[in-house]
């Protein structure tokens, strides 16, 4: 039974980042420090906001949600890089290739949407001042994160539930370090022109069409802060492009993965790990140093648990 079994499923063949040992060290060490980085940085954001009862507004919670889920979409692939990199394994079964793709698609998509309240609150905070706490109310928070992670499982699924009947015979090679949608699909032994399409245009043109929306919706806020020209000018100016530093460098390297048609080894590995390593580090970084509410948080939590150790001591 057992041998009948594995030769039914395929187990799919990873391309190793690193050709030399020298380079496996390379990527291994540089991997490894930047999973650190997110795990601290992220659980950091999220506990600051979630003890801090002064960022208990609308733009933190929204923020703690962002950095749990930029945790989870580096989780997809990092951990198992990191170790396929120290093994020199580079095959991976059937069933945690087809798991793989589908969290990456769950996180991706709820990230997503989540920029896009991100910047509704930013819009309805310096557009509709007045009327800013009763529309992000708490309820509605609540409702945009449900409705982040909804999307996210519909976006994922809607193309999952296609790949996961594929036929495959061979050959078996992802030609990535990781399994992603439109690298497997390329592999089932049918013609999956269709289906292609379907990939390119759920993750592809919805990932485009979010990034255009969000820049111009962005525009459109400072456009306005600059007509209002109060004290919070600068403040608004400093929050906004924050922002956008973070749409431009989660959306470049998803419309290069999806839609781009010449797609190109190298250039997908760096688009990758730009999504998976160097984001969801940077995310924190540029949230915690461009923001006197989060530093003054952050200064606040340090001085409490200093001197409950001296309590203690
Ligand atoms: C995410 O958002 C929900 C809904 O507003 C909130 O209850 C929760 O505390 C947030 N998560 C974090 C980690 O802050």
């Amino acid at each position: 039974m057992g041998q009948v079994n594995t030769s039914i499923i395929p187990e799919f063949v990873l391309l190793g980042l690193a050709q030399t040992f020298g380079m496996q060290f390379f990527f291994c060490f540089f991997f490894s420090l930047f999973y650190v980085g997110i795990i601290f940085g992220n659980l950091f954001i999220v506990l600051t906001v979630i003890f801090d009862s002064r960022l208990h507004f609308p733009m933190y919670i929204l923020l703690a949600n962002l950095s749990l889920i930029d945790l989870g979409l580096s989780s997809t692939t990092v951990p198992r890089t990191i170790s396929d990199l120290l093994t020199g394994c580079k095959v991976i079964s059937f069933h945690s290739c087809m798991i793989q793709m589908f969290f990456i698609h769950v996180m991706g998509g709820v990230e997503m949407v989540l920029l896009i309240a991100m910047a509704y609150d930013r819009y309805t905070a310096i557009c509709k001042p007045l009327h800013y706490l009763t529309i992000m109310n708490p309820r509605m928070c609540m409702i945009l994160v449900i409705a982040a992670w909804t999307i996210g499982m519909i976006h994922a699924m809607s193309q999952f539930i296609f790949v996961i009947n594929l036929p495959f015979c061979g050959p078996y090679n992802v030609g990535s370090f990781y399994c992603d949608f439109p690298r497997v699909i390329k592999l089932a032994c049918m013609d999956t022109y269709k289906l292609e399409f379907v990939v390119t245009a759920n993750s592809g043109f919805i990932s485009m069409c979010t990034f255009f929306f969000l820049i111009v919706s962005y525009v459109f806020i400072l456009v306005t802060v600059r007509q209002h020209s109060s004290t919070d000018l600068s403040k608004a100016f400093f929050t906004l492009s924050a922002h956008i530093t973070v749409v431009v460098l989660f959306f470049t390297p998803c419309m290069f993965l999806y839609v781009w048609p010449f797609p190109t080894k190298s250039l997908d590995n760096f688009f990758a790990i730009v999504d998976f390593v160097v984001t969801p580090v940077l995310n924190p970084a540029i949230y915690t140093l461009r923001n006197k509410d989060m530093k003054l948080a952050i200064r606040r939590l340090s001085r409490q648990v200093l001197s409950s150790r001296e309590v203690t001591q």
